[in-house]
């Protein structure tokens, strides 16, 4: 099997795959392979909070033209795997000079699954390109094709609850993973002075709670034809007879009253409204409530800014860390590298991360 997932979320994934009880875990780029049951297929798809999707490979071959690929594809026994009652779909990624159009190698494939349906029934099931019963990705590095099966459906970083959002959200997978990578105890409190949608908080309140991100969603393998109802209620109980009380304070905070509308929505969609506590208010006239807490930071990117005036706004920001946080660690991400070298703290660690396709820098400083 093998987990997607965003850049800069590999090691995360590992370890929260490992601690599903996955084997042989080894990371990709973008990609965590890892061998597991249907259990933890099902497992994988509820808990896991930096994963995008959850493939199961089933078909490997080698092609070097458009004509062998048709032929390798339209050889394998797709009647055995579902039937002419499902609907299919097929995502194809390309790397390598061979197959260079992604679009014309989904088309292809999705041909010969249809010719050899119709030569053996006279029929073909139908492609739905939304929510398919069947969602095929085909990966071609070179001449190597590679078949699988996404368990998952839509992303699993599309959680639902967030119907609205602020003109920047925080990927959630990426909130997700950088709480995870804090290494939060779960007892300290956390503060999301800046919080737009409120992404950190809800992420916080889920993660705190031990409360499996999927369990309100339906997934693609649900509509399969060996779907195991009976092992999938099985284990999503069980995970739901995990979930614990919130023993840390969570503190969402902007400055917008509009956005402050839309945190108190998406986290009533998400059931944690209550456990967070929901603030308009200046990050500038903000503290620290105790000792030893966490400070998310996603601050405005401030790329319609000349960079002296977003360096200046950084500045400052770095500033009121330093002054009213003092004895918690802070994890700050942004885009704007050249703002946040103005930052004025020295940070404990720093990496390149991705959200929604933007290169930002994650830094994270203890505050003494
Ligand atoms: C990049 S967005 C945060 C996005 C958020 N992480 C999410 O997932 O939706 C930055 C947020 O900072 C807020 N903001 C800007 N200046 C602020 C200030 N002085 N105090 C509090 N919030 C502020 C903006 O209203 C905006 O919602």
């Amino acid at each position: 099997m093998s987990a997607k997932t965003l850049a800069g979320l590999e090691q995360t994934l590992s370890e929260e795959i490992a601690s599903l009880g996955g084997a042989n875990i080894r990371a990709g780029k973008r990609i965590v392979f890892f061998e597991g049951n249907d259990e933890l297929m099902m497992k994988a798809n509820l808990s896991l909070r930096t994963a995008l999707n959850i493939l199961i490979p089933f078909y490997e071959f080698d092609a070097v033209d458009e004509e062998q690929l048709y032929e390798e594809i339209y050889d394998f026994p797709w009647e055995d795997m579902f039937s002419l009652r499902n609907t299919f779909s097929i995502q194809a990624t390309v790397a390598g000079d061979l197959f260079t159009h992604s679009k014309y190698v989904a088309l292809k494939t999705k041909d010969a699954i249809a010719d050899r349906f119709r030569k053996i029934s006279g029929r073909r099931p139908n492609v739905e390109v939304r929510n398919a019963d069947y969602q095929f990705v085909i990966h071609i590095n070179y001449n190597h094709c590679f078949l699988s099966l996404n368990s998952s459906g839509h992303g699993l970083d599309k959680r639902g609850y967030r119907l609205q959002s602020n003109e920047a959200p925080l990927n959630e997978a990426m909130a997700a993973g950088i709480i995870l990578k804090s290494k939060w105890d779960k007892l300290s409190d956390i503060y999301d002075p800046m919080s737009g949608s409120g992404t950190f908080g809800i992420e916080a309140a889920l993660i705190g709670t031990n409360t499996p991100p999927g369990i309100h969603r339906r997934f693609a393998f649900q509509t399969w034809n060996d779907y195991n109802q009976e092992l999938f209620y099985k284990v999503l109980n069980n995970l739901k007879s995990n979930i614990t009380e919130l023993k840390a304070n969570i503190y969402s905070k902007d400055i917008s009253h509009q956005n402050l509308e839309i945190i108190h929505q998406n986290a009533s969609r998400a059931g944690v409204e209550e456990l967070l506590e929901i603030e308009q208010g200046d990050y500038f006239e903000s503290e620290a409530k105790s000792i030893g807490g966490i400070v998310y930071l996603n601050p405005p990117y401030g790329e319609r800014m000349a960079i002296e005036d977003a360096k200046a706004e950084y500045k400052l920001i770095g500033d009121q860390l330093k002054k009213k946080y003092k004895s918690c660690d802070a994890w700050i991400i942004s885009s704007n590298i050249a703002a946040l070298k103005a930052f004025g703290l020295k940070p404990e660690s720093k990496e390149i991360v991705y959200n929604g396709g933007l290169e930002c820098r994650l830094q994270h400083y203890k505050l003494f």
